[in-house]
């Protein structure tokens, strides 16, 4: 193998660029030609490849968002358009692939890989931490903190006037941001998509510390909860409690952007040296992970298909934390 190229893919997570130049430094110190493919796979349809060089990842590992750019491509989903793609790369002698993203991005990365024989390596990139195979994924760590930190002055104004704020954080399908940031900043309640929510369990609590006078109080809800957002569970809690001051914040796309923490510049850089081992020793469509600390392969639908089981005791520790 002597060409390969990298691409980013699907929601961009912090720490991105740090995985890319660890890429791209990788491969040159190794003889190898690394090539930077645009936007995803939409790029590699329209044929945005190019050439990197030691300087072209220079001053990017502090950087969030992607170099690369990032985007979901409707072309990469028929058989035609993923051809086209496989050409781009075949007229360069391209004979590998780094894709860093989530779930979407892997699924684009396997259908290449099976059908034409293609080596694709998957770096875990997502702020979701939602891939099997991984105690962390890339952005994961940088995302939480951002979101701690905005509850966290939330909970100065809370304080100051006595409410209750519903937060929503990022996560249509996984509830780990609202996990790990609702038990960071000492949330009365976590709603995630992994878990049942018993919404009177909550309103009797609320209103339990309504009668004792406990009137600051936090909620964190999953983008993807069952009731569909923070706005749709203060619906209910405001019916339920119309005296009980209360307020709505979304923290939205911020939990994307700024600059990676030292974890994920670390994780991400840990994961981009071996994704480039990984090839040169032949492997094949497998995503590297860590785990317990220990570099980790898991084949690439493995990785999609399984799911981390949300620890229970976690939730009730919440509950007996809130008390
Ligand atoms: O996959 C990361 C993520 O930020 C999810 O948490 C969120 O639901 C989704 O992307 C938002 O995607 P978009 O930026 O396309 O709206």
């Amino acid at each position: 193998i002597s060409k390969i190229a990298v691409l980013t893919s699907g929601g961009d997570a912090p720490g991105m660029n740090a995985a890319i130049r660890s890429v791209v430094r990788t491969g040159l110190y190794y003889g190898l030609e690394v090539y930077g493919v645009i936007r995803g796979f939409s790029g590699m349809v329209e044929d945005d490849i190019r050439l990197m060089e030691s300087t072209s990842v220079a001053n990017i590992i502090q950087r969030g968002g992607t170099i690369l750019k990032s985007a979901r491509c409707k072309a990469f989903f028929t058989p035609e358009g993923r051809e086209q793609a496989y050409n781009n790369l075949k007229k360069r002698g391209i004979e590998g692939l780094v894709v860093i993203g989530g779930d979407g991005s892997f699924t684009g990365g396997l259908k290449l890989s099976t059908e034409f024989d293609l080596p694709v390596i998957g770096l875990p990139g997502t702020i979701d931490k939602d891939l099997y195979g991984t105690d962390f994924t890339i952005g994961f760590d940088t995302a939480v903190n951002t979101a701690v930190d905005a509850i966290d002055k939330i909970r100065d104004t809370a304080d100051a006037h006595d409410r209750l704020f519903i937060v929503e954080v990022m996560g249509r399908h996984a509830g780990y941001i609202a996990l790990y940031s609702g038990i960071a900043t000492g949330a009365e309640n976590i709603l995630i998509p992994e878990a049942e929510t018993n919404i009177d369990d909550i309103i009797a609590a609320l209103s339990e510390k309504e009668k004792r006078k406990k009137l600051v109080n936090l909620i964190v809800v999953a983008e993807g909860d069952e009731f569909g957002g923070a706005s749709e569970v203060a619906k209910v809690v405001k019916e339920k409690l119309p005296n009980m001051d209360t307020r709505v914040s979304i923290l939205g796309h911020m939990q994307r952007g700024g600059s990676p923490t030292c974890v994920d510049r670390i994780l991400a850089s840990r994961m981009g040296f071996h994704a480039i081992e990984c090839l040169l020793q032949g492997r094949k469509n497998v995503m590297v992970g860590i785990k317990d600390d220990k570099i980790a392969y898991t084949p690439l639908e493995i990785a999609i298909r399984e799911k981390d089981k949300i620890n229970d005791e976690w939730l009730r520790m919440v509950k007996i934390l809130a008390s």
